[in-house]
């Protein structure tokens, strides 16, 4: 039988995700950004405590909703729980882009921004991060104009790492009267900055948070959206019955019960950060500074060739020589010995360019 396939001229036009790397476990996972320790043991003991009747139930929202807001110190109709963070993204689209609009970025970012306009068919601006990844200021001011429907903004930004803060935000918000600004706040806990206490004075201002980094419930994927009440009830409109899964609300909830689990994790992360760049300094390799549980790191000409070295040892970093320069990799902050097992590794394999018998030009 003949058969045209109605399809939408924006899904011809994009090809199918591919999972960046399969086989992961097991390994030194530092290319996801996860968190390796994993998560709170009183998240498995919740999980153990499911029943059968419970899983055969459709998931209840109320509730759980209501631990989330506490959690986040927001009212329940400020919080819209998602399916992962990914999701919290994807309901701008719904919302409030029309195919052949527009939405502003800053870029290198996280790609599921483009990955969504994609398929609503939406056009995208970028603007770039700075020779040292500064945020783009007046870029943005400069896009704002235009009328993008949506400004995304991961802060601190994923693979650079920056961090903006209070006066940068005050103006784009103040610049952006016709245009949602989503702060993707994925991994804002490594950076003692929120932009949710704003949500009550902006109301063009959403938050979208994620409980896979910190609470290490990737597997799990639960994300939020948080915005004054009446905006986020626009956003309320354009959602499935039951976006998210009862495992995840009860991991969730678990994971928020313990809150210091989070916490020497995240001190973890910001003592493995700073020590982690001073080693790398050492050895001549330039990072950025970063806000997040991650770090950048310029490597030169001689890193894909040392990436691919790593990864035969079992060691998995993100390498972004593709779309940032050759020798560019994000490297996730993993446990103590995993960070010492890369150093070591790093020592071991890396030969630094040279040209003609010089030592490479840092700085
Ligand atoms: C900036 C940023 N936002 C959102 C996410 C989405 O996280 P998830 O879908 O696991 O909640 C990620 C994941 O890496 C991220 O880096």
């Amino acid at each position: 039988m003949k058969v045209r396939l109605p399809v939408r001229q924006a899904i011809l036009n994009r090809r199918t995700y591919e999972a960046p790397a399969e086989g992961r476990a097991g390994k030194v996972r530092l290319d996801f950004n996860e968190n390796t320790s994993g998560c709170s043991p009183a998240v498995r003991r919740a999980l153990a405590r499911l029943t059968a009747k419970q899983l055969a139930m459709y998931p209840e929202y109320q509730k759980p909703a209501e631990r989330m807001a506490r959690y986040f110190r927001v009212c329940p109709e400020e919080l819209l729980l998602t399916n992962g963070g990914d999701d919290a993204l994807r309901v701008f689209f719904d919302t409030f882009v029309d195919p052949s609009t527009s939405i502003l970025i800053c870029e290198p970012t996280f790609p599921m921004y483009r990955y969504w306009a994609e398929i609503a068919g939406a056009q995208v601006c970028a603007v770039r991060y700075g020779a040292n990844m500064e945020f783009p200021m007046e870029e943005v001011l400069k896009g704002l104009p235009k009328n993008p429907r949506v400004l995304f903004i991961a802060n601190p930004n994923n693979p650079t790492g920056t961090l903006i803060r209070e006066k940068e935000l005050r103006r784009i918000l103040e610049a952006a009267t016709e245009t949602v600004v989503v702060m993707d706040e994925a991994y804002s806990e490594f950076s003692d900055f929120s932009a949710l206490p704003w949500i009550h004075k902006y109301p063009q201002l959403f938050v979208a948070r994620t409980f896979s980094k910190v609470a290490g419930l990737a597997a799990l994927r639960l994300g939020a959206v948080i915005g004054c009440a009446d905006s986020l009830a626009l956003v309320r409109r354009a959602m499935p019955p039951y976006p998210v899964n009862l495992a995840a609300l009860i991991a969730a909830e678990a994971a928020a019960s313990d809150p210091a689990r989070m916490r020497a994790y995240v001190a973890e992360v910001k003592r493995l950060r700073a020590w982690f760049a001073t080693e790398l300094c050492g050895l001549g390799v330039k990072t950025y500074p970063s806000a997040g549980n991650f770090l950048l790191a310029d490597f030169g000409p001689t890193g894909p060739a040392l990436f691919r070295k790593l990864e035969g040892k079992g060691i998995l970093l993100r390498d972004r020589s593709k779309d940032m320069g050759n020798g560019f990799v994000r490297i996730t902050m993993g446990t103590s010995a995993e960070m010492q097992q890369l150093l070591k590794a790093i020592r071991k394999e890396w030969k630094p360019a040279t040209r003609n018998g010089a030592a490479p030009k840092l700085d």
